[in-house]
């Protein structure tokens, strides 16, 4: 009798179908959130010390990069600079998932830049937008191979977005990893208990490709998920971060006005205790308004920071 159990649960074990993450099917939040990112792994030679080097720029094109068509609505497009590492599902496009493969593959033109011909794609530079076709009825997103199918070279493309309409989304999502927001943001909202505070809690498939995912650690502050979608302002983001109690007067969060380095967008000296100084006097009441917060330099890790809240939708 209880060897019977024994062998029967055995049995169960030994041929329940397996399950494998990787063949979720992506959704287009992973396709958006793993091309933004890029090659994304936490500690490698790739990236030294999460500095957030060697990573893809995000564009917003209001014209074609190759033809100066206009375009109406804007595209996104993500930029792989040479020597940018391809994103882990265009080196193993298998694991994107039934159907947004095949349409990657076929329609997105992506067979050149991905599986073994990734390395010499990286060493060229790539364009790639997001698609939506149908497959056997259902509506997938997929991965375009923009410089195959619309002739967009890394150069052009950023050259048409312009600084205003590029967003370091890689270099803010590591700074996330780095400055240790996770020790009190998660990025995961809970079934119904959070529904409506932070929104709808993420499918298995919009994880597809990431990694490392960034999850956070245990929660004591707002999950941010979809932070953009109730809050999408960079002026509200930018005083913030320089300092919380400007926008919430008692909160706990750490000022992080750091990240904007030594000068500020015109190429003038911060003066941080200057500032500092002005605030004391407006928290003592001997001031009407709080000090204004510089204007950040274009490649400060505030921007990349901001950039990448921001895209939090
Ligand atoms: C010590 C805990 C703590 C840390 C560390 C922290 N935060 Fe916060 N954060 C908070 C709290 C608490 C709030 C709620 C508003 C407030 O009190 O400022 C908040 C609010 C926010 C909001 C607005 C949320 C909303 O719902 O509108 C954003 C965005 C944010 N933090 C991003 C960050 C980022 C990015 C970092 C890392 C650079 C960070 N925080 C680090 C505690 C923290």
């Amino acid at each position: 009798m209880v060897g019977g159990a024994l062998g029967l649960s055995m049995i169960i074990t030994m041929f329940m179908p397996s399950f494998d993450l990787r063949s979720a099917v992506s959704t287009r939040v992973a396709l958006e959130k793993q091309l933004s990112a890029g090659y994304d792994v936490g500690f490698m030679y790739a990236d030294p010390l999460l500095l957030g080097v060697n990573r893809p720029l995000t564009v917003i094109l209001d014209k074609d990069p190759k033809t100066g068509a206009p375009l109406d609505p804007p595209v996104t497009a993500y930029v792989y600079q040479p020597g940018v590492p391809m994103p882990p599902n265009i080196r193993h496009p298998h694991d994107l998932g039934k159907g947004v493969e095949d349409l990657s593959m076929s329609k997105g033109q992506i067979g050149s830049v991905s599986g073994s011909n990734h390395s010499a794609a990286s060493a060229r530079g790539v364009v790639f937008t997001i698609g939506v076709d149908e497959f056997n009825g259902e509506e997938l997103s997929y991965i375009e191979n923009a410089s195959e199918l619309r002739g967009w070279t890394p150069e052009a493309t950023l050259a048409a977005a312009g600084d205003k309409n590029t967003r370091y989304i890689s270099k803010g999502k590591t700074e996330f990893v780095a400055q240790g927001c996770w020790w009190c943001h998660t990025l995961l909202p809970e079934q119904t208990q959070d529904w409506q505070a932070f929104g709808a809690p993420p499918y298995l498939g919009d994880f597809n490709g990431e990694s490392p995912t960034a999850f956070g650690s245990d929660r004591k502050a707002p999950d941010i998920l979809h932070v953009a979608s109730r809050n999408g302002s960079r002026e509200w983001m930018m005083m913030h971060f320089f300092n919380p109690r400007l926008v919430q007067v008692n909160s706990i969060m750490p000022r992080y006005d750091y990240l904007w380095g030594d000068k500020d967008a015109n190429g003038n000296t911060i003066d941080f205790d200057k500032w500092r100084a002005e605030y004391r006097e407006y928290a003592e009441g001997k001031r009407t308004y709080p000090p204004e917060v510089p204007d950040y330099a274009p490649n400060s890790e505030i921007r990349a920071l901001i950039d990448w809240v921001l895209s939090l939708k």
